[in-house]
């Protein structure tokens, strides 16, 4: 047997060392795992607010409302412009099917992106007059944002659609966030009928709806139709990235740039990928928050009211990225509630938000964290303005 001294022990090991990360740092330069936020599919976020001469200034309303908050990163939109404005469709095509039966989460998510273009509207000088459209999953026309010349009025709304992302890392445990900030996140609200934000700040409240939350993500898990359909959005490497330019990413998981950089290494299973959600639910997500909030609307059913929910949702995050406060969308319950509805099953979690929420005539549509960040939020990829754009 040979047996190596220390020291050649100690050779041979860096001599491993170094070949391994050879092979390792052209691995990781082709999955982009010191790119992060660059190539096409992160475009949109740098040159959102240009104006490029010989195309139609409005594009430049949909650039603003494609960076939109949007379930799973599906993006499930598609816009026409005429003389007139902006119409606004649903691409039912990329629903997250049992994860979002009902189309909830897909009307919030256009919800999100109207309000987005009505805010920039305003920006670059329009009066904009949006009429939401009622109706079913089968009529996708969503909205109609009738535009007239004003004058200029740039929001801080406005300023931070670029800088807008969700934060899905560990928040500060030892920061509360005051009620005068929740007040001010309320207010968004004042000019939405139907729709309203109730908050989980104390202990206890806290305690129920983060185990709610817990328990809808192993129910999820451990469901392989409503867990496939969520991984199937789940864009595993650099080409897949800027080939969709849509999905969840490793980038945006909230993990530190050392454990994104060695996860870019290796393909990722959907069980490892669950087994890995379910961890950060218990361990990050749900300890670290800061406080839970819950957008309320008096019918779940009703689509403008859905979409209210996405507008208010859209507000209240641009307002943290304004004001330095992290957020987070956690919707396991409604996922798992609209679940056992398709299902016809005894409404484990239909029942539980209903008693978290506690405000007759309201129905909880979507749950989230708030808290103060110890790390920044990564961008996600996005299909360009023109990519989404139906011919005239
Ligand atoms: C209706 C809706 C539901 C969402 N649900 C979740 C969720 O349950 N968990 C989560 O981490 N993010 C959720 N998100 C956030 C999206 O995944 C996120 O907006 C999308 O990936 C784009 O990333 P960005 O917000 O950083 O631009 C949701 C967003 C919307 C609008």
């Amino acid at each position: 047997m040979v047996r190596l001294s220390r020291r050649n022990f100690l050779k041979s090991a860096v001599a491993a060392g170094v070949l391994l990360s050879a092979g390792g740092v052209i691995r990781a330069i082709d999955q982009g795992g010191f790119a992060t936020g660059r190539g096409a599919a992160y475009e949109p976020w740098h040159t959102w607010m240009e104006e490029e001469a010989g195309k139609d200034p409005m594009l430049r309303l949909v650039r603003a409302s494609i960076l939109a908050a949007n379930a799973h990163n599906t993006q499930p939109w598609l816009y026409r412009l005429n003389e007139q404005g902006i119409n606004i469709y649903a691409d039912i095509s990329r629903n997250i099917g049992t994860m979002d039966p009902l189309f909830r989460e897909m009307n919030i998510s256009l919800g999100c992106a109207i309000e987005n273009a009505i805010i920039s509207a305003k920006a670059y000088g329009y009066d904009a007059k949006a009429t939401i459209i009622p109706g079913q999953f089968d009529s996708i026309h969503i909205a109609n944002i009738a535009l007239t010349q004003g004058s200029p009025e740039q929001s801080e709304l406005f300023h931070a659609i670029g800088s807008r992302h969700t934060n899905r890392a560990a928040y500060d445990r030892n920061k509360q966030v005051d009620s005068d900030v929740l007040q001010q996140l309320d207010r968004l609200a004042d000019d939405l009928p139907d729709v309203k934000a109730v908050w989980f700040a104390d202990a206890s409240l806290k305690e129920k709806l983060g185990h709610c939350i817990i328990r809808a993500t192993e129910a999820i898990v451990n469901d392989p139709i409503q867990a496939g359909d969520s991984h199937k959005w789940y864009r595993h490497d650099w080409d897949e990235i800027q080939r969709h330019k849509d999905g969840t990413t490793l980038d945006a998981t909230g993990n530190s740039a050392l454990t994104r950089f060695f996860g870019k290494l290796t393909p990722v299973s959907e069980q490892t990928s669950n087994n890995y959600w379910l961890k950060m639910t218990k361990e990050i997500h749900v300890p670290t928050a800061a406080v839970f909030g819950m957008i309320l609307v008096k019918d779940q059913s009703d689509r403008v009211q859905l979409l209210q929910a996405g507008r208010l949702w859209q507000r209240m995050h641009l307002w943290s990225a304004v004001h330095g406060l992290a957020m987070q969308p956690l919707n396991q319950p409604h996922e798992r509630r609209d679940r056992e509805f398709q299902l016809g099953i005894e409404p484990v979690f239909g029942q539980a938000i209903m008693e978290l929420t506690g405000e007759p005539g309201f129905e909880g549509v979507f749950t989230f964290r708030a808290g103060y960040p110890v790390s920044e939020g990564l961008a996600s990829p996005r299909r360009s303005a023109e990519e989404v754009l139906l011919a005239r």
